[in-house]
C-alpha cells in the first residue's frame, strides 16, 4: 500500500445536481461554511459578497462568449478532504454539465420541496444512473410550504425509478415547519433558523419516546401526526441498505432548509459516512485502483479562452489514481508524448491556485497548448493504458450553419472543428456529403451564441444559423450489422454522421424514434455516443 493511501482515502468527490433555483448554490455555501473555507457567518453581507464573486466570474465569461466554468471547490471537514464539482445550470446548461458528472464519485440531488423532480434534474440523473454512482437526495426549502412528504418520495421513485429511504423526516413545512425526526437516533431535532447568526443553532434534541416533551415542543397536532407517520414509514419504506446506496439503486433522502441552514450539517455528516472514497475506474487494461496504482488521470473538460489569446485553453483532469507531483514527468497516452504538465492549478470559483501536489479524487486544471481532447488519459511514462472514453451526450437543439463569406472556407472548417474538439458543440454532416453542409447540435441553446461569437472573434468568420426542428438524436449502436441505406424511418427522420463517421438519426419527436425502431427489426439506437 502506498504511503499516501490516507490522503486518498479521506477524499470525497461529488457533484451537486439540481434544477435551477432549487438551492444548489445556497447548499454549497453552507457546506463551505462548515468546512471553514469561506466565512459567511455573522452577516448577510458576507453571503452576498461570496455569491457575487461567483457570479461575477461567470458574467465575465459570458461576455467573452465562452462556456461557463464548472468550478471545483475543495475544503476539509471532520478529517475528510471534500471536492465539490459544481455543475453550471440555468441557460448555461451544456454538455460540460454532463461531463462533470463523469468526474464525480457520487451525486447530491437537491430538490425544491414545493416542486418535486424537475426537468434538469431528470436529465442529470440519467447520467448518474448510467454510471451507477451513489445518489443522495436533499429536499430543500422546508421552511416554505412543501408538497406532502409521501408524495415527494413517490415522485422521486416514479419519475426517476430509484428507491428512496428517508434518513430523516420533516415535521410540517412553511410557517409550520418544526424540525426533523432522525430515524436512526429516534430523536426529533427542532427547527432553528441560523441564517443570521453563527452556525450553532438552538436546535433541541428530544427522543420520540418522550411523548410529553414532544407534545410540549411541537404542539399536540404535529406530535400526533409525526407519531402516525413514523409508524407508517417504518412499515412501508425501503430498508436502509448501504450496498444498494453505493450501487446507485437506493437514494437516502434528507429534508432541510439550506437558506436557514437547518439540516445541512446533519446531511453532510451522514453523507460523508455513506458515500464512497475515490472509485476505481475502467481502463483498457482493467480496473485501475486509486490507491494501488501510481498517478493517472483523464481529461473530462476543456475550457477555451481563460485568457484572451484563443490558443489558451485549460484542460480539466480528474486524478484517478496515485499522487500527482507538479515536477514529475507524465505520459499523454493519446498524444504519445512524455511531458511535464504545465501550470497545474486548482480552479476555485473565482480564484486559481498553482498546485505542487494532488491525489486521486482531486481535479486539476492544466494549461493546454491545444493537444488534449476530452477523454484523454495521462499516466506515468512507463505505462500506456487508456481510460474508457467519455460518452457523447445527445444534443437537443440543432441548427444548420452557413458561412456568410464563402471565400473563408478554410478558417470556417478549422474553427468549427476546433470548437467541436473542445466539446462545446457537436457537428454532423448529411450522410452522403462532405463538409459543405454542417449541422450543429448543442445541449443548451447558449452554445449557439458561443459558437457564433467565437467564430467571429477568433477565426474572423461570420456565420448564419438556421434552426432545425429536430429534438432527438440517436446513435446507431450496431452500425456494423445494419445497412444504413436500408433504414426505413418516418418522413421527418434525417440520417447524418458525426466527426468520426458514426451514423446517427435525427428525429423531430420521440414518437418517430419508436416508430423507426418498430419498422427496422434488429436496429439498436442509443442516446449516448461512443467517444473512442
Ligand atoms: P440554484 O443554485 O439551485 O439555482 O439556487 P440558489 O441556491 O441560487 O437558490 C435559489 C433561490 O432560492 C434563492 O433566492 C435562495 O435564497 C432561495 N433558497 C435556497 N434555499 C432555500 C431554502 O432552504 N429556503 C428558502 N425559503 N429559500 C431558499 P433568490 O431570491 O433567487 O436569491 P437571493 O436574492 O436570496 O440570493
Amino acid at each position: 500500500m502506498s504511503n499516501y493511501a490516507n490522503e486518498i482515502n479521506k477524499r470525497r468527490t461529488f457533484a451537486i445536481i439540481s434544477h435551477p433555483d432549487a438551492g444548489k448554490t445556497t447548499l454549497t455555501e453552507k457546506f463551505l461554511l462548515y468546512g471553514g473555507a469561506i466565512n459567511l457567518a455573522g452577516s448577510v453581507k458576507g453571503k452576498a459578497t461570496a455569491r457575487h464573486a461567483v457570479s461575477d466570474w461567470m458574467e465575465i465569461e459570458k461576455q467573452r462568449g465562452i462556456s461557463v466554468t464548472s468550478s471545483v471547490l475543495q475544503f476539509n471537514y471532520d478529517g475528510y478532504c471534500i471536492n465539490i464539482l459544481d455543475t453550471p445550470g440555468h441557460q448555461d446548461f451544456s454538455e460540460d454539465t454532463y461531463r462533470t458528472l463523469m468526474a464525480a464519485d457520487s451525486a447530491v440531488m437537491v430538490i425544491d420541496a414545493s416542486k418535486g423532480v424537475e426537468a434538469q434534474t431528470r436529465k442529470l440523473f440519467k447520467v448518474c444512473v448510467m454510471r451507477h454512482i451513489p445518489i443522495f437526495t436533499f429536499i430543500n426549502k422546508m421552511d416554505r410550504d412543501a408538497n406532502d412528504t409521501f408524495e415527494l418520495l413517490d415522485d422521486i421513485e416514479k419519475e426517476l425509478g430509484i428507491a428512496t429511504c428517508p434518513v430523516n423526516w420533516p415535521i410540517g413545512s412553511g410557517k409550520g415547519f418544526k424540525g426533523v425526526y432522525d430515524r436512526e437516533k429516534k430523536s426529533v431535532f427542532t427547527f432553528s433558523d441560523t441564517e443570521k447568526g453563527t452556525k450553532e443553532g438552538e436546535t433541541q434534541e428530544v427522543s420520540i419516546q418522550d411523548e410529553a416533551h414532544l407534545r410540549e415542543l411541537l404542539g399536540d397536532e404535529a406530535a400526533e401526526k409525526l407519531l402516525d407517520e413514523v409508524d407508517l414509514l417504518d412499515g412501508a419504506s425501503a430498508e436502509f441498505d448501504l450496498e444498494a446506496v453505493q450501487a446507485g439503486e437506493l437514494t437516502p433522502v434528507f429534508f432541510g432548509s439550506a437558506l436557514t441552514n437547518f439540516g445541512v450539517e446533519i446531511f453532510l455528516q451522514h453523507f460523508l459516512q455513506m458515500t464512497t472514497t475515490p472509485l476505481p475506474r475502467k481502463a483498457d487494461k482493467g480496473l485501475i485502483d486509486p490507491v494501488e496504482n501510481e498517478f493517472s488521470a483523464f481529461v473530462f473538460k476543456i475550457q477555451a479562452n481563460m485568457n484572451k489569446a484563443h490558443r489558451d485553453r485549460i484542460a480539466f483532469m480528474r486524478i484517478c489514481s496515485g499522487r500527482f507531483d507538479a515536477n514529475m514527468e507524465v505520459r499523454h497516452v493519446q498524444g504519445n508524448k512524455v511531458m511535464r504538465l504545465s501550470q497545474p492549478q486548482q480552479i476555485m470559483a473565482d480564484e486559481r491556485k498553482i498546485l505542487d501536489e494532488a491525489y486521486a479524487g482531486d481535479i486539476i486544471g492544466v494549461f493546454d497548448p491545444g493537444i488534449f481532447s476530452i477523454g484523454d488519459t495521462i499516466c506515468m511514462p512507463k505505462e500506456k493504458f487508456c481510460y474508457e472514453g467519455i460518452p457523447t451526450f445527445a444534443p437537443e437543439h440543432f441548427a444548420r450553419v452557413r458561412q456568410v463569406d464563402t471565400m473563408k472556407r478554410k478558417q470556417f472548417v478549422k474553427g468549427i472543428e476546433q470548437i467541436a474538439q473542445e466539446g462545446a458543440i457537436q457537428i454532423f454532416q448529411e450522410f452522403n456529403t462532405g463538409l459543405e453542409e454542417i449541422i450543429v447540435g448543442v445541449v443548451g441553446v447558449l452554445q449557439f451564441d458561443v459558437l457564433k461569437y467565437r467564430l467571429e472573434n477568433e477565426y474572423n468568420v461570420e456565420i448564419r444559423l438556421e434552426n432545425l426542428p429536430y429534438e432527438h438524436i440517436r446513435w446507431v449502436e450496431n452500425k456494423e450489422e445494419i445497412d444504413l441505406t436500408k433504414i426505413v424511418g418516418t418522413s421527418d427522420m434525417k440520417k447524418v454522421k458525426d466527426m468520426k463517421g458514426n451514423p446517427l438519426l435525427l428525429f423531430v419527436n420521440s414518437w418517430s424514434v419508436g416508430m423507426t425502431l418498430d419498422r427496422n427489426k434488429g436496429l439498436i439506437l442509443s442516446e449516448f455516443g461512443r467517444n473512442n
